[in-house]
């Protein structure tokens, strides 16, 4: 029999709805320190996943028949899936310098791929040409506020369920920015529920430095003006790594570069032998990473 309660689901999208919430893990490297895992997410095996779902549920009211997104990774791999799913048509443009394996997981599930420029910001002006006249449908995760709402909605909710059923006081959550959807609904929703009793703590790469999946957020970023954010936090690639080993060989857990980023900064900020609860936003896994990893182990 078809139940959420034994994990037998009928399509990919009823699985990825009825395995939320995501798992909330205390980890080995501080004294309260706790991870949502959002690489239990089941299409891109990342927290794009969320986004992705929204702004296409979104997207389907329009009759859409052909997509363009610019997109770093996970989303592409997260919106491919779900074209493939309702069978429509979806062309992605991805900078050249993102992980290899993204591409190839992009074009496996059916998607076109063009890989142009060096970050998405390059590849806008393609998609907006596209959009304007080629009549594509453009779902702009990164101004389309539907993508905040989605953490808003799910992953926040989740965070606070968790932490009130498992008795966890929390007082932060640390959490970095591509688009900055997930670091601001986030925001959003604590600061509307609990104001300034939980601290939210976004993550920058460091000037110069390149980390997968996410950006500096720069104040022309639209979603960082709907909410007070109370520190970023400077992180560089090493960093990040660090983070991914302590995590690896502390909790036995493989996480992305993101996530070891979100690490570096909760250690940086001196938090490890803080009583209070910190929850660190993990958006995906290493594996998916290896090349990237392979000169630090
Ligand atoms: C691995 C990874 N980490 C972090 C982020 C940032 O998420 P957001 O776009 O919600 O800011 C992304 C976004 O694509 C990502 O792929």
């Amino acid at each position: 029999m078809v139940s959420k309660e034994f994990h037998v689901f009928t399509n990919a999208i009823e699985l990825m709805e009825g395995m939320w919430p995501t798992p909330l893990l205390k980890l080995n490297i501080g004294n309260n320190v706790w991870a949502k895992l959002e690489f239990y997410n089941p299409l891109s095996q990342s927290i794009k996943d969320r986004t992705a779902l929204f702004l296409f549920k979104e997207a389907l009211k329009r009759k859409t028949e052909h997509l363009v997104e610019a997109t770093s990774g996970n989303t592409g791999i997260a919106l491919s899936a779900l074209s493939a799913i309702y069978n429509v048509k979806f062309t992605v443009f991805v900078p050249s310098t993102a992980p290899s394996a993204f591409p190839v997981l992009m074009k496996l599930l059916g998607s076109e791929v063009i890989s142009a420029g060096s970050s998405t910001n390059d590849l806008l002006p393609l998609v907006k040409r596209l959009s304007s006249f080629g009549g594509y449908t453009h779902l702009d995760q990164f101004n389309n506020e539907v993508n905040v709402l989605a953490h808003y909605e799910t992953t926040a909710k989740e965070i606070e369920e968790q932490c009130n059923n498992a008795g966890i006081n929390l007082r932060r959550i640390i959490a970095t920015a591509g688009t900055a959807g997930h670091l601001v609904g986030i925001a959003k929703y604590f600061k509307e529920k609990r104001g300034d009793q939980i601290e939210i703590i976004g993550v920058n790469p460091a000037e110069g430095e390149r980390i997968p999946g996410i950006k500096r957020v720069t104040p022309d970023n639209k979603f960082l003006k709907m909410v007070k954010i109370d520190r970023l936090v400077d992180v560089t690639l090493k960093e990040a790594v660090e983070g991914v080993k302590d995590v690896a060989r502390k909790s036995g857990i493989l996480i992305g570069l993101s996530a070891g980023a979100t690490v570096a900064a909760f250690k940086k900020l001196g938090l490890i032998d803080d009583t209070g609860a910190t929850v660190l936003i993990f958006p995906d896994d290493a594996f998916r990473y290896t090349n990237e990893l392979s000169q630090y182990v």
